[in-house]
């Protein structure tokens, strides 16, 4: 189960011992690119697996070679919401679990010099609202972009929203928790600050590049 932190009831961190097993390779420089994506992928796996506890099921009767028997089936369509480009790096893992998933993309690039989201690019299933949607994106750092897609999902009518990141900032998940208080936000590590270029600090580095 994530662990909770007073000081931001929206957040829940992972503190899994082999999630944080692999987000420690994942930080680490010599880390090669493609052990980089293979580990992202495995953590937004693992993490998911615990966010998606609370989906909707309903009753199904299922046909065991011997008898029938009463199963559950997910009763609603799940959605996912990478953040382009970085979220994409987490998105096969996700499906590896929910093969079924829907995906919508959202491109935004944060401006380096407001450092404000710009959106580039957007295209979802139209009836992504009939669902649960995972807004996923490995780094939470002003909460700009977050913020940016969450909103851009409620306008077309999703309530079931939940953000998945790898590394957040304190700042990240306050504004998320000020703009979009019934969100959770699932986490594997709450990093210490942004620096002055807004970069999470240890944080690991430019995710999408
Ligand atoms: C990164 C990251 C988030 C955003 C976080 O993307 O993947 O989307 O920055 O910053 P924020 O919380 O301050 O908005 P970036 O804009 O670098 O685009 P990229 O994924 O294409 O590299
Ligand atoms: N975007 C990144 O890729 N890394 C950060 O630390 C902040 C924004």
């Amino acid at each position: 189960m994530p662990s909770t932190d007073p000081r931001y009831p929206n957040l829940r961190v992972f503190d899994h011992a082999l999630i944080q097993h692999k987000l420690s390779i994942l930080r680490d420089t010599r880390t090669h690119p493609e052990d980089f994506r293979a580990l992202l992928n495995e953590i937004a796996g693992l993490m998911v697996y615990e966010v998606s506890r609370g989906f909707p099921t309903r009753r199904s009767t299922v046909q065991t070679p011997l008898e029938t028997c009463e199963g559950r089936a997910l009763s609603q369509p799940v959605t996912l919401a990478p953040i382009l480009r970085a979220g994409l790096g987490m998105t096969d893992g996700i499906l590896r679990l929910f093969p079924e998933a829907r995906v919508g993309h959202i491109g935004i690039q944060r401006d380096e010099r407001s450092r404000e989201p710009v959106n580039y690019y957007t295209r979802f299933p139209k009836d992504v609202a009939d669902g649960p949607v995972l807004v996923v994106d490995p780094m939470l750092a002003t909460g700009g972009s977050a913020v940016h897609a969450i909103d851009h999902l409620k306008r077309l009518g999703c309530r079931d929203l939940q953000m998945v990141c790898l590394v957040a900032a304190p700042e990240g998940v306050q504004r998320l928790r000020e703009r979009h208080p019934e969100v959770p936000v699932f986490a594997a590590a709450l990093d210490r600050q942004l620096d002055e270029n807004a970069y999470i600090r240890p944080g690991l580095g430019d995710a999408g590049d």
